[in-house]
């Protein structure tokens, strides 16, 4: 399931990639792997969508691919 986050623009936020934060903002969990964080700067107030299955075709984001078969 992806991870709902309120962003304010103009903020810089670091987006999980890996799905080892269990939040959606990286906490440092992918230096087990060889992933790195997506830096992200809203030009609006909004909410993302961020991948936690890790399949999606649209990282850091969600597609929607976590609800199809592995
Ligand atoms: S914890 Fe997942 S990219 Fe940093």
């Amino acid at each position: 399931m992806p991870y709902a986050i309120e962003v304010k623009a103009g903020l810089d936020y670091w987006l999980c990639v890996c799905g080892k934060s269990g939040t959606g903002l990286c906490n440092g969990s992918h230096k087990t792997t060889d992933k790195t964080p997506s830096k992200y700067t809203p030009t609006k107030d909004e909410t993302v969508y961020v991948c936690g299955c890790t399949r999606t075709g649209n990282s850091p984001f969600c597609d929607g691919t976590h609800k199809t078969p592995k």
